[in-house]
């Protein structure tokens, strides 16, 4: 996610923000830059690439200044380029402005700009702001900023700066996260606290619908309608490592706790304003080559694959296609039957995992057609794919990944309904009522996560044990696939997941007085099953945990231990019962003293065959 650092003072700009900015690095970000007001006006310099690559310009032609402000970018609208780098002026270069978010009415602000001559440059949402606030400027800085929010749909953080008014920095905020820094004769805006602390431990946190106008005496905050507002500072007290991770202990468990934006982000943009239609403009895919699609090929590594597994359902129960799913490395050298009528999906959080890429290549060979459901814009995936869905997750620093995931499986949703609905598989009532649903998901999450409290405790019961079960059936089997992947990965404790149904053939003789058992159950029509599956290994002495849907009596009685899952759709319920096995995971993790995010022997992104 983009970061941003501001500073309005004394000292050199530049090398404040320089520093600010490295310390949002772990944000994830592409590309940078920084304008400065110097003695020759407003001066931009920005660069694609590490910081490094802009510090080194720097060097050789410093922005000597004291007041300016610096982006590192997370491409959206765009790809990685020295010209969709932030800031963004306009055409007069006497305005500049650093955004975090999307503006989702961009296009249309832009044609009308354009019609009034405003001449644009870059693929990005963000250049319309610079020259929105241009066109309405008419002496008065934070007037035109309060205008031009209120012609702004989606989510931004922004600093602005203006040439006219240099003793000025305004910020403003809805729905992406932004802090004012209060020095002394100095004053400072990021993304976040670790950019600033370096200089000041006094912080205000912006609310939405909130701005800030800072001078080198003063910080005013006030609502968009200029009412000022009056507000305690708070003093930061964390150290460095703990602010990057937002006071959370660990990246993982900051990356749990992000999953309700997560779903907001990668869905709400994608729904329409009705809320009964997914509207997947970014898909070049005619109605008529939907229609023409025989079969779906779902390639992936790891986490994603798991996502696949939901997503091979969800597609075959919403556009009654047929779906086969692979691992990336196994997918080459089976010679998948694939021709032209083959929509081949590959899912990558990173879009860079070596397999997954070759077997993409693969199948553009063949000369299917390939959809890529990435997190990464411009990543080698969404690159050579001839569409791609974004899941708008945020970067994932965390070696297991949790926020992707969960992401991946909103995107197989919205694809699913969206085929639906090209393909009349499914009325308009049911795709609305899953649209309702999926809408409900955000909340539902913040529900379980206020539970983490039951997780942990059983966490630290299992944590003892050395093998562990997971079932379940239909989507919960692919689900308890993916939350003994997470168990292994973070706390090594051995697991596998088993289809309920097939204990018996096999797996039973492993269960032993005391082993683990963690049962999924959240699939109505297959309850009374699971709950039979339940009591088989109960008899044998297993100790118990279900997961189901609240007000499910018969499966409370049958286990030991019962978390419960806000009631969904069965089909949406993946994005809801994979929650509780994450925390589950990083308290295992956490009890055995391991790294949680950087366990042993794995990498974030495996790019090597
Ligand atoms: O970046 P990708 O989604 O392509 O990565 C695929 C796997 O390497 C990844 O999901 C891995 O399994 C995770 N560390 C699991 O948490």
């Amino acid at each position: 996610m983009c970061g941003i650092v501001g500073y309005i003072g004394n000292r050199n700009s530049q090398e404040i923000l320089i520093e600010g900015l490295k310390k949002l690095e772990y944000r994830g970000y592409d590309s940078a830059g920084v304008a400065v007001f110097t003695e020759n006006g407003l001066q931009v310099k920005k660069a694609k690439g590490r910081l490094a690559v802009l510090e080194s310009q720097l060097v050789l032609t410093p922005l000597n200044g004291t007041a300016g402000i610096g982006h590192t970018r997370w491409a959206t609208h765009g790809k990685p380029s020295d010209v969709n780098s932030h800031p963004h002026t306009d055409n007069s270069m006497k305005f500049s402005v650093v955004h975090n978010g999307i503006i989702e009415n961009y296009m249309s602000l832009k044609e009308e700009l354009t019609a009034k001559g405003h001449n644009f440059v870059s693929e990005t949402d963000t250049e319309v702001i610079s020259h929105l606030i241009a066109d309405i400027y008419d002496g008065d800085i934070v007037a035109a900023v309060q205008k031009a929010v209120t012609r702004m749909t989606g989510a931004y953080a922004l600093g602005v700066l203006t040439e006219y008014e240099p003793d000025k920095l305004v910020a403003v905020r809805l729905a992406s996260p932004l802090i004012i820094g209060v020095g002394e004769g100095e004053n400072f805006i990021g993304s976040d606290i670790p950019a600033i602390l370096e200089h000041t431990r006094n912080v205000f946190i912006l609310n939405d619908n909130e701005m800030a106008v800072l001078t080198r005496d003063g910080v005013d905050l006030m609502t968009l309608e200029g009412n000022f507002i009056a507000r305690e500072m708070f003093r930061v007290d964390w150290d460095i490592v703990t602010a990057e991770k937002a006071g959370f202990d660990h990246f993982m468990l900051k990356e749990i706790h992000e999953q309700p934006k997560a779903y907001r982000d990668t869905m709400s943009s994608r729904i329409s304003p009705e809320g009964d239609r997914i509207t997947l403009n970014e898909l070049s895919m005619t109605p008529e080559y939907i229609k023409d699609i025989n079969r779906v090929h779902i390639v992936a590594c790891g986490t994603a694959y798991h996502a696949g597994l939901v997503g091979k359902s969800v597609i075959e129960k919403l556009a009654r296609i047929p779906v086969e799913i692979d691992v990336a490395s196994e997918y080459r050298y089976r010679s998948p039957i694939i021709t032209k009528d083959t929509l081949v999906i590959v899912v990558s959080q990173s879009g860079e995992t070596a397999d997954t890429l070759a077997a993409l290549r693969e199948a553009r060979r063949c000369g299917a057609r390939v959809l890529a459901i990435t997190n990464v814009v411009g990543s080698s995936v969404a690159r050579e794919a001839d569409d791609v869905i974004t899941t708008w997750a945020g970067p994932e620093i965390a070696v297991a990944s949790t926020k992707a995931y969960t992401s991946q499986l909103i995107a197989f949703y919205l694809l699913g309904l969206h085929l639906a609905q090209t393909l009349g598989s499914q009325t308009p009532e049911f795709i609305a009522e899953v649209i309702t649903a999926m809408r409900h998901l955000p909340e539902q999450v913040e529900t379980i996560l206020g539970q983490a409290e039951t997780i942990k405790a059983f966490a630290e019961e299992i944590a003892v044990h050395n093998d562990l079960f997971f079932i379940g059936r239909g989507l919960d089997y692919a689900v308890a696939q993916e939350g003994s992947l997470k168990l292994k990965e973070i706390s090594y404790i051995h697991s596998e997941a088993y289809a309920s149904g097939e204990l018996k053939h096999g797996t039973l003789a492993l269960i032993e007085e005391g082993v683990p058992v963690i049962a999924l159950a959240t699939q109505r029509d297959l309850l009374e099953k699971t709950v039979s599956n339940i009591k088989e290994v109960k008899a044998r002495g297993a100790h118990v945990m279900g997961i189901g849907v609240e007000g499910e009596e018969e499966l409370k009685k049958a286990v030991d231990t019962m978390f419960q899952i806000p009631k969904t759709l069965d089909v949406l319920s993946p994005a809801l019962s994979v929650i509780p096995l994450q925390l589950l995971a990083y308290y295992a993790s956490l009890a055995r003293g391991n790294d949680v995010d950087k366990p042993r022997n794995l990498a974030k992104s495996v790019t090597v065959e």
